[in-house]
């Protein structure tokens, strides 16, 4: 009894694994960049429960709803508000069902128990003695919501005259002179700087040493206006004790991932114990806000700073920075496959550098890789014509060693029982594509293997039955073995093949993927069942070349 207290105990107190996309702004539709962001961060959750089973994950995402680009979103539409907010929000929900983005927790910025928190935050922030007032002069830019210092402006010249817009970003900007509270971010130049010396802080390290560089070269590092008029900024939470001010909008959307942990409510923060964050995903146009101005919001409210950013480039789409104005937003439902987008998301995307999508090369992958290499291969090696039981047939040791002594039985065997190993190092450092790329590579020696032993030949003949099982087996074995792996990818095609395969839901974790059958010691193999029934596990697909020129004209 009191083992199995302490025991019980011992699962309640165990750490959860909590890890966050950044909470997106209703200002407009989703598109496929914004995919990108929860899929990445949901691969990473599905390979945390896949490597340990016993893990409680937290994966919050959401929406940020507050601030003046929402305000002119909404007007634009002509809806309340709220409502329109309301929609938006919804539109973000239906996406991540509809591409697996498998959350935890849903956080909405105009939620009462997002504003409680961002009022307690501040209030410890001006305790702490981190906030002033002062007359704040500059360039604003309504589109990233922030201040930028004049040597980070240039001048463009557009039909309308001479405008000012952001270096980084191409944003219009506003001189802007109000009164505001200001945040002391100078006092913490060194205290970053500690926090950004480990490596691994933010993967991949060229994100990090851009922040290392930021700090180390940028002798100016002003304090930082964290309000705005309440007159301008109405859709805002109001500073505490006064009305005229709003809290800035970023400061309000990154407490977002204290909220979710159940902030301010001691107790509920306890029992959860998901603080600090193991992992915030982020694009590299929100690195700064999530590296240099989350971490000093921390310490200067005296709760460490995540463990980890996890940083992505962003997607192009044929060849251009998507824009409205260049009508090339990609809508991630409207693509002409999109049970494949998001395994083309994770395969293409180094994180490191920018990734270009098109149709032609969504569609080309989706056919080749997910309908050939691996949808063909597993209609082969279950269909009725060379497995008319619908078995896995046992590897028979003595065939199974003359077959592993020839080629490419050999390639194939080899490849496959280190690809646990590698896909497991890919992984744990976010190189989904390298995983996938390995993954690929055994799945094309296998069809090579499957084409050379000929199984519909020696389906024929009386003593080719042994080899044929052999084939059927190492095929079969491989593809249990990369559905598994592929889990983090494409959690809802990896689960029909592996129902396909009659694999039991408890074992399909990572351990069940390290060994292939004929690798475990004392294994005694017997037949066994596959489901029976045609398989197609992604259909090809054709387009018609016309209705896609129509559709853009369209648009
Ligand atoms: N609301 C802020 C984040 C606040 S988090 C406390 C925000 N929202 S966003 O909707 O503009 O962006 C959300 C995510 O989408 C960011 O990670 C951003 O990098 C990502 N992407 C937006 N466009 C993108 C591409 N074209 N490609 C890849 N990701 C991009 O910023």
């Amino acid at each position: 009894m009191r083992l199995s207290l302490r025991l019980l105990s011992s699962v309640v107190q165990k750490r959860p694994f909590y890890i966050t996309t950044p909470i997106f702004y209703v200002n407009a539709a989703p598109h496929l960049g914004h995919l990108y962001t929860a899929v990445v961060a949901d691969a990473i959750q599905r390979f945390e429960k896949l490597t340990n089973p016993d893990c409680n994950v937290i994966f919050s995402t959401g929406t940020d709803e507050h601030g003046t680009k929402i305000q002119q979103a909404a007007a634009q539409a002509n809806l309340p508000l709220q409502n329109y907010c309301n929609n938006i929000s919804q539109e973000y929900r239906d996406l991540f069902d509809e591409f697996e983005v498998g959350y935890t927790d849903y956080i909405r910025t105009t939620e009462e128990r997002h504003k409680r928190a961002v009022r307690h935050f501040w209030k410890k922030l001006v305790k702490q003695d981190y906030i002033y007032k002062a007359k704040y002069a500059g360039w604003y830019s309504v589109n990233d919501e922030a201040f930028v210092p004049e040597s980070h402006t240039r001048e463009e010249i557009t039909k309308d005259g001479k405008i000012k817009v952001s270096v980084e970003s191409g944003h219009q900007l506003e001189w802007t002179e109000e009164t505001n509270y200001m945040f002391r971010l100078s006092a913490f130049k060194t205290h970053l700087q500690e926090w950004l010396k480990p490596d691994g802080v933010i993967q991949p390290s060229k994100f990090q040493k851009q922040l290392q560089d930021f700090l180390a070269s940028d002798a100016y590092f002003p304090d930082i206006s964290v309000s705005r008029p309440s007159s301008r900024v109405h859709w805002a939470v109001r500073v505490p004790d006064d009305e005229e001010q709003s809290i800035y909008v970023w400061l309000d959307a990154l407490i977002n991932y204290l909220t979710v942990c159940g902030y301010p409510d001691e107790e509920q923060l306890m029992s959860r114990r998901a603080w600090p964050a193991d992992v915030h995903v982020v694009g590299k146009d929100i690195l700064k806000f999530h590296g240099i101005y989350w971490p000093a919001f921390l310490m200067a409210a005296r709760w460490q700073p995540p463990r980890r950013l996890v940083c992505h480039s962003h997607w192009t789409v044929d060849g251009s920075k998507m824009s409205k104005s260049l009508g090339n937003v990609v809508a991630p439902r409207s693509v002409p496959a999109p049970a494949a987008l998001r395994y083309v998301l994770l395969r293409e995307a180094t994180l490191a550098d920018d990734a270009n999508y098109s149709e032609t090369k969504l569609v080309n992958i989706a056919n080749s890789e997910l309908a050939d290499t691996l949808g063909n291969l597993a209609s082969r090696a279950c269909g009725a014509a060379l497995n008319p039981r619908h078995e896995l047939p046992p590897p028979h040791a003595h065939e199974l060693r003359d077959v592993a002594r020839r080629e490419p039985a050999a390639r194939l065997l080899r490849a496959l029982e280190r690809l646990p190993e590698i896909c497991h190092q890919h992984y744990s450092s976010y190189q989904f594509y390298k995983g996938v790329d390995a993954v690929i590579h055994v799945l094309h020696l296998a069809n090579l293997f499957f084409e050379t032993m000929k199984p519909w030949e020696l389906k024929k003949k009386p003593e080719g039955q042994k080899e044929l099982d052999v084939v059927l087996h190492v095929t079969l074995e491989t593809l249990r073995i990369c559905s598994i792996i592929l889990q983090p990818i494409i959690p809802s095609l990896s689960g029909r093949l592996l129902d396909k395969l009659q694999v039991p839901k408890d074992c399909r974790y990572w351990q069940h993927c390290e060994r292939p059958s004929w690798r475990i010691k004392g294994a005694i193999f017997e037949t066994k069942n596959i489901q029976s029934g045609k398989f197609v596990l992604f259909q090809r697909i054709y387009v018609d070349k016309k209705n896609v020129q129509k559709k853009k004209a369209i648009v």
